[in-house]
């Protein structure tokens, strides 16, 4: 309650304090993108999974039902481990995964503790990615596997649509393909798997079926509640709609699998 109270005051929000307050987080190509990486990555019953910037869980909680592995999720924002905790509890996952806090660039495992790391949508917001990468390398086990959904620009941004992104207060930096692939051949992962997807309505569809209905009622009414009552949140999404013409069909998405 104390929480939703300086939501509702707070005069500056962060995109992520919003996504917390409302329950939800987001990777391009929704659940569609998440099926394949499980695929590419080979997650079954017995994987060990690691979910670095797991957000509000919905990635950790659906592996855990629908393959019966085990998942850690780790996050940055306590909010968010919190979040992901309460989904696992509604949906009866909670001896499957677990979650807690932590930082992607020093992960608190041991070498070689995982099977398979995941990481949707997270690494573009961190600026020392060879630090990220380089310590995938290190909690996966030889033989597994590391699964990315990054962001990246397919065709030279113009100056505009770089200034706009600048404006987000996460300030992603979004790397191309090539940037990508060579940070893990750096690191040591070999067969790498890079496809690349525009942004496209039917697989962006699927960002729904992360969640369930009431999550979905749940995030419409707090989004609504933020909105009215916190002019802050107004002002952060009259900017986002400025969004520069042509944006996506230059910035687009990788799906991206090593093996170590
Ligand atoms: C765009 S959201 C994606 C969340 C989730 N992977 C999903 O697909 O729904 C990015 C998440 O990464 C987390 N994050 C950002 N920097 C991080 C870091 N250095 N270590 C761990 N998590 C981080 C954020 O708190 C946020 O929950």
């Amino acid at each position: 309650m104390k929480r939703d109270r300086y939501l509702q005051e707070a005069s500056d929000l962060s995109y992520f304090e919003i996504q917390a307050a409302i329950g939800t987080t987001k990777h391009m190509g929704g659940l569609e993108t998440t099926k394949e990486l499980a695929t590419l990555c080979h997650i079954g019953k017995d994987t060990a999974v690691l979910d670095v910037g797991c957000g509000a869980g919905a990635t950790a909680c659906y592996l855990a039902r629908t393959t019966g592995c085990r998942v850690v999720g780790v996050d940055l924002r306590e909010p968010m481990v919190a979040l992901s905790d309460e989904r696992a509890g509604k949906l009866g996952v909670r001896d499957l995964v677990e979650f807690r806090v932590a930082d992607a660039q020093a992960l608190p495992f041991d070498d070689a503790t995982f099977d398979v790391i995941l990481c949707e949508s997270v690494a573009t917001f961190i600026e020392d990615k060879k630090r990220v990468i380089d310590e995938y390398a290190r909690v996966v086990r030889p033989g597994g596997y590391v699964g990315l959904n990054e962001e990246i620009w397919i065709e030279t941004p113009t100056a505009e649509m770089v200034e706009y992104k600048r404006t987000w207060d996460i300030a992603p930096d979004i790397l191309d393909v090539e940037d990508w692939r060579a940070l893990l051949e750096g690191a040591g992962f070999r067969d790498v798997v890079a496809r690349v997807y525009r942004v496209e309505t039917r697989r962006e569809a699927s960002q729904v079926k992360r969640y369930t209905a009431g999550d979905m009622f749940r995030m419409f009414s707090r989004t609504l509640v933020l909105y009215i009552k916190n002019p802050a949140l107004r002002k952060y999404m009259r900017e986002r709609k400025r969004m520069p013409k042509g944006l996506f069909k230059r910035l687009g998405y990788v799906v991206l699998v090593g093996r170590k």
